[in-house]
């Protein structure tokens, strides 16, 4: 039998500490790896497979369009890509789609989206104030704006332009605000730095700053969105709107693509000043159309709100149990555990040997982001493992 893992060793490039399985199939919230063996996947691919692994509707609507067209230049209209920006915009508070492939390929064109607005209406601005401990993807550019030292500190020097404040602090995005700021760029909730949330007054007085200064607010997306949080998106539970938002990992339910979307008076591209050879790319945009479909005609996100308050309490009553456990937080099927000492990885990989995948988030805490069609017996299963493993360590 082939050993992929040595086979990994040896040709790919050393970028990630893999959990020592290879997996070859999957269905809905289960996947299986190369000796038959099945797990129930809390990891979802990194909060992407928002309608499970290989979801019919996605992979039907994959099939059809590769038999009918899989990619032109973007030289040329193609109806995939008209149909899926009508139905963002139709479903949110923005005016203009632009399409990429990946979140770190959306957060950088909305770095130059609002570069532009900064030359034209802010005599030249530039400078976008992001948070510390956020994170907005590995291009150098978002690796500037993602505010952790340890992304950054291997390739600085890095690009200028980006000033990390604390999260969660509005006084500090006013004091760092000056002549060249013409944006200000948050994830909503902080995912890969915590599953942070915010207070839920920050983002309102966020936003009123960003109004009295003139300039733009730009929510990524690319975690909480389409359905995540048990809203479309996240900014609805926060009673604010963005001027640019970026989306991507749920959007094309495990087929790669990102967004871009700006309210009119934002989306100040012209011509020439933006491009991608795949972004909008027919394929990808059949698959981000039948997920978004999906979600909006099955109330994907009202599920997302009961299953992911029913998890949520199940793991409070793990954190009655075992003292260890120092906090639960998290909205909708974004939702971490976090512990007194550095035991996330034994924890994962204990997991793992009894038939569940979690996400270690940090040392000492866990991610849980199934996809959004989970239901509550696959939520108490999953519960099940986690209160024998933890059994193990408490004993
Ligand atoms: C909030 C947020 N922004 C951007 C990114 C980067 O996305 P990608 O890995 O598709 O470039 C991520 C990835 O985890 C993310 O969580």
């Amino acid at each position: 039998m082939t050993n992929w893992q040595e086979l990994e060793h040896k040709y790919f490039m050393n970028t990630v500490e893999r959990v020592p399985l290879t997996l070859v199939r999957g269905e809905g919230t289960r996947v299986w790896d190369e000796d038959g063996r099945e797990y129930l996947d809390f990891v979802g691919g990194w909060g992407v497979n928002s309608l499970g692994h290989c979801s019919p509707v996605v992979a039907e609507a994959v099939a059809e369009q590769a038999h009918t067209l899989i990619q032109t230049s973007n030289q040329f209209y193609t109806t995939p890509q008209i149909r899926l920006a009508e139905l963002l915009v139709q479903n949110s508070c923005l005016d203009k789609v632009f399409f990429c492939n990946s979140g770190a390929e959306a957060n950088e064109g909305a770095v130059k989206l609002a570069r532009r607005y900064g030359k034209l209406h802010l005599n030249g601005a530039y400078e976008v104030i992001t948070a510390m401990n956020s994170f907005h993807g590995r291009t150098l550019a978002m690796v500037a704006a993602s505010g952790q030292p340890k992304f950054q500190q291997p390739y600085v020097p890095l690009p200028v332009g980006f000033i990390n404040v604390e999260y969660n602090n509005i006084e500090v995005i006013k004091t760092a605000t000056t002549k060249e700021t013409c944006a200000v760029m948050l994830e909503p909730v902080q995912g890969e730095g915590g599953v942070n949330l915010p207070d839920d007054n920050y983002l309102i007085a966020v936003r009123a700053w960003c109004d009295q200064r003139g300039i733009l607010l730009i929510l990524d997306e690319i975690q909480t969105g389409i359905g995540r949080m048990g809203t479309l998106f996240a900014y609805e539970q926060y009673g604010v709107e963005p001027d640019i938002m970026t989306l991507a990992k749920g959007l094309g339910s495990g087929v790669p693509i990102g967004a871009i979307l700006a309210k009119d008076r934002a989306s100040v591209f012209t011509p020439g000043e933006h491009g991608s050879t795949f972004g909008g790319n027919p394929l990808a945009c059949a698959a981000a159309y039948a997920t978004l479909r999906f979600i909006l005609d099955n109330d994907i996100a009202g599920n997302v709100r009961r299953v992911g308050q029913y998890l949520i309490t199940g793991l409070e009553s793990l954190r009655q149990k075992f003292q260890f456990i120092t906090d639960v937080r998290g909205r909708g099927l974004l939702v971490a555990m976090e512990f007194s000492s550095d035991i996330a990885w034994s924890v994962a990989m204990a997991c793992l040997d009894s038939g569940l995948l979690v996400n270690r988030l940090k040392p000492n805490a866990l991610r849980f982001m199934p996809p959004l069609i989970i239901c509550r017996d696959e939520i108490d299963e999953a519960l099940g493992i986690l209160d024998k493993v933890l059994s193990g360590i408490a004993s």
